[in-house]
């Protein structure tokens, strides 16, 4: 069969697939545990859910506009301004189908074929997929150091002329780390000199930890014009728990956000009406789910890093922000796909391999869910793998005996 080349360069979501694999385990009654998700728990916000039904009774459900309607770009424009202190107009900002559209479609804005997009790594698993779709090529930067937070001589080095943009998310998706302010300033300072784009992925911006402040991009940018090469891309997936929505946003300079819009119109029109009503009326509404979300979530993390410190040589760093721990289990096996398929086989936790965040030896484990699960999970990880673990192990009923180690 005849698939094009960019068609057969896309590697399937290994996040959704194993997702997939959850779900069917699940449905069967086998006592699986997800310590791989990436959504939080908490409900819709009561004043999305009010929006929402609103608008649903009236029966007037029709197309949306390409760029976002009026009430969510007004949304839009005061969580810039209430977030990041900056004043934008309703031509600087686009609602999308989630973060992800809205970073696929300035992708697909900015990018011509062979142009090279750098990311730090470990690095959210669709960007690499993401800048391929456009014909470009991802460029993964990984700290000399070892650490998660590359310097900017990490970056530096590896800027060519083919160079289009920087992508940055913080925290950051598996390794919730927040770059530091000097990063950000030094990385804003050098996009500005070498005229490159600078896309800001924030969507966990407001999930962090022990009083850290995720620093805004624009307090170090010199540009405030319409030329200003910053995009800044948002979403009510995770901080108001509305992963299901799929509403995220974009906020840039005019044109980009007009061809944004071009390039949307074409792909699946403006987002839903209901979805971006709903997604308006958390933004607008009271904010107290954010904040005991937060809260959940750091409590959640203080468990998680308690069970991992029960592990000998697991070198665990704790993350500032975001669900995510990632951890470097390289110390009982270096290939992590096949350390995650043996802890689904044999103990029923799914957690996500390292390698798909670019970093093989590490896996993604997430303290969105219960502490129950949380517990019960790292527990189980540890029996499977840790060789001083007693021979045998419960699960409910089900007795596990360890013939592996
Ligand atoms: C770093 C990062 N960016 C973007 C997204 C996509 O967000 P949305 O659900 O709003 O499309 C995710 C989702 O997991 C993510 O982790």
């Amino acid at each position: 069969m005849s698939i094009s080349i960019i068609g057969r360069s896309i590697a399937e979501s290994a996040t959704l697939k194993l997702n997939e694999t959850f779900a069917i385990l699940k449905a069967k009654g086998e006592p699986v545990i997800h310590l791989g998700g990436g959504e939080p728990k908490s409900k819709t916000p009561i004043d999305a859910i009010t929006n929402f039904t609103g608008l649903i009774n009236s029966g007037e459900v029709r197309y949306a506009p390409v760029d976002g309607t009026v009430e969510m770009k007004q949304a839009i424009i005061r969580y810039t301004e209430e977030f990041y202190g900056r004043k934008v107009t309703p031509q600087n900002v686009i609602a999308s189908s989630g973060a992800k559209q809205a970073i696929m479609v300035a992708l697909q804005t900015i990018l011509n074929p062979q142009d090279e997009v750098i990311y730090p790594a470990p690095y959210w698993v669709s960007y690499p997929e993401m800048v391929k779709l456009c014909g470009a090529i991802p460029v993964p930067v990984f700290a000399e150091d070892g650490t998660f937070y590359p310097s900017m001589l990490d970056i530096e080095r590896h800027f060519t002329s083919y160079t289009k943009a920087i992508m940055l998310n913080s925290p950051n998706n598996p390794s919730g780390a927040v770059y530091s302010e000097e990063f950000i300033a030094n990385i804003v300072e050098f996009c500005e000199k070498k005229g490159i784009y600078l896309i800001m992925d924030d969507i966990y911006h407001r999930l962090v930890f022990e009083g850290k402040k995720v620093p805004n991009v624009y307090d170090y940018a010199k540009d405030h014009t319409e030329n200003s090469k910053i995009i800044v891309v948002n979403s009510v997936s995770k901080q108001y728990a509305m992963t299901g929505f799929r509403i995220g946003w974009a906020v840039a300079n005019k044109k980009l956000i007009e061809v944004m819009a071009n390039i949307q119109g074409h792909q699946t029109s403006g987002t839903s009406v209901l979805l971006q009503k709903a997604a308006a009326g958390a933004i607008n509404g009271i904010q107290s789910s954010v904040d005991s979300l937060r809260e959940t979530l750091e409590n959640n993390r203080r468990v998680m890093l308690q069970q991992l410190n029960a592990f000998d040589g697991l070198h665990v760093t704790p993350p500032d922000g975001t669900f995510y721990t990632f951890v470097d289990f390289s110390k009982y096996d270096k290939n992590s796909t096949r350390l995650s398929k043996f802890l689904l086989d044999k103990v029923r936790v799914l957690t996500m391999p390292g390698v798909e965040f670019g970093m093989d030896g590490y896996l993604r484990l997430s303290y969105c869910g219960s502490i129950k699960d949380i517990i019960k999970g790292i527990e189980r990880i540890k029996w499977a793998i840790d060789p001083n673990s007693p021979n045998e192990l419960y699960i409910g009923e089900r007795k596990l005996v360890r013939d592996w180690i």
